[in-house]
């Protein structure tokens, strides 16, 4: 029977980890920084920052040439490029970790590879290394190294794919082809952990070819060999740590243990001088509430331009998301997910120990919130970062019925956050919520 509930457990962690080899504890313990952060900074930046242009995808699907493509490699010049910068505006926004873009499908790598001669130093106006200053200073504010690296290179001639009309070979015809292929990308691999031994592997573009094509599994060990510690995203066929939905919320919460939602702040990955639809900061909040209440993370992208600099309207976004953030730090890191919608209609978080519900609230409540089906009594509920007391009221509970009737919050207006509210409220043990239809009372 133990044997089949270990099974059970095993299983029920999902195609995302079931094939690892990590136990479930010691897959817990790896986890748990990431289960806290809540909130990484996601940094595209590659030749596409030159004309403002789709990454990668642009060339792919045919909107430009690959060798015009190619040719914004004079214009990448990094020449106002600051990490310090970078990483303060990070830490500013409250993001724990970072994942940056070290080669797109395009196959340009930001650093200084061994493996082939597309690369910042080799090809680009820039002449540098711009991904080990970028480590050292995340390192150095003790902030989690995230890598993106993407599986396909469509620019690399051992590669099968070209653009979407055009495939050089494929694996079946030319295996020969393709291991050389295999020993290049692993090589890079094996560079950037020995070189920056990430927190984090971003894998992107499993989609072209199968987990036996990739070596996803030996991939997974080469890693984990440098640093058991290490986290893998999903895009490794089946072989990573954690899901990676992109763009939308999920509608419904997840139900991977470990998930982190990737958006762009505004409709492009990387820079483009024309997308000008942003993001409100309120909008930003809004949908970060949502995903934190339901357990996730928030990786949320940025675009810095050719030269380094950062777009001024992600700048002012990440600083008005880090207002918020640090005022109210106590209900978003280490937090988990909240309770159902059908008990607060907004998003909340509950602290670890599960005795802190804290409920977010937008806008103006016009003078009370309600929660419902809550039976704890309540000892005390104030507002987080702010610091009043509040009183509430509860109605329509009677002592011979289990239902603990609706728990009014008094909110007065001078207690606001411009942007999104959070109270507070201690329970008087862990959260116990009434979850049956209602019942017939019988006697009064
Ligand atoms: C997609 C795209 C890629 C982008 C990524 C971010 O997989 O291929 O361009 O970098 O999403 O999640």
């Amino acid at each position: 029977m133990k044997k089949l509930i270990t099974v059970l457990v095993l299983l029920s962690f999902g195609p995302v980890c079931s094939q690892t080899s990590d136990s479930i504890p010691l897959h817990q313990k790896k986890m748990q920084w990431f289960k806290d952060a809540k909130l990484g900074i996601f940094i595209h930046w590659g030749l596409y920052a030159v004309d403002g242009i789709d990454e990668s995808w642009s060339f792919f699907n045919g909107y430009i040439s690959h060798a015009d493509y190619l040719k914004q490699t004079k214009g990448f010049n990094a020449k106002s490029y600051d990490p310090g910068e970078w990483v303060d505006l990070i830490k500013e926004s409250g993001a724990q970790y970072a994942v940056i873009t070290a080669k797109h499908h395009d196959g340009f790598a930001l650093w200084d590879t061994k493996y082939g001669s597309l690369n910042a130093i080799k090809s680009s106006a820039a002449k540098k290394d711009v991904l080990t200053p970028f480590v050292n200073e995340l390192r150095k504010n003790r902030l989690k190294v995230g890598i993106y690296y993407s599986l396909p290179d469509w620019s690399y001639a051992d590669y099968t794919h070209f653009t979407r009309d055009s495939i050089r070979y494929t694996v079946e015809e030319d295996p020969k082809r393709w291991n050389a292929f295999l020993d290049y990308y692993q090589g890079q691999l094996r560079e950037l952990s020995e070189r920056y031994n990430p927190d984090l592997y971003w894998f992107d573009g499993d989609w072209e070819h199968s987990a036996v094509e990739w070596q996803a599994a030996k991939v997974r060990q080469l890693l984990l060999g440098k640093n058991p510690n290490a986290i893998l995203n999903s895009r490794l066929k089946g072989h990573g740590d954690y899901a990676t939905p992109e763009q939308g919320m999920p509608i419904t919460r997840p139900k991977e243990p470990y998930w982190e939602l990737c958006m762009t702040t505004n409709d492009s990955w990387g820079y483009q001088k024309t997308d000008l639809n942003y993001k409100t900061t309120d909008q930003i909040i809004g949908i970060f509430a949502d995903v934190i209440g339901n357990g996730g993370n928030l990786l949320l992208d940025i675009g810095p331009k050719a030269d380094g600099s950062i777009p001024k309207e992600q700048t002012d976004l990440l600083k008005g998301l880090g207002r918020w953030v640090h005022k109210h730090g106590e209900a978003i890191y280490g937090a988990v997910a909240g309770i159902p919608k059908e008990h607060f209609y907004g998003p909340s978080t509950l602290s670890k120990d599960k005795r802190t519900l804290y409920l977010f609230v937008k806008g103006n409540p016009n003078g009370e919130v309600v929660l419902r089906g809550l039976k704890n009594n309540i000892n005390r509920i104030w507002v987080v970062g702010q610091g009043s007391k509040l009183e509430h009221q509860v109605l329509g509970k009677v002592y011979w019925s289990e239902y603990p009737g609706i728990k009014y919050i008094r909110v007065p207006e001078h207690v606001l956050d411009e942007n999104m509210t959070i109270l507070a409220v201690l329970l008087d043990g862990e959260v116990n919520l009434y979850r049956e239809t209602g019942s017939v009372i019988e006697s009064n």
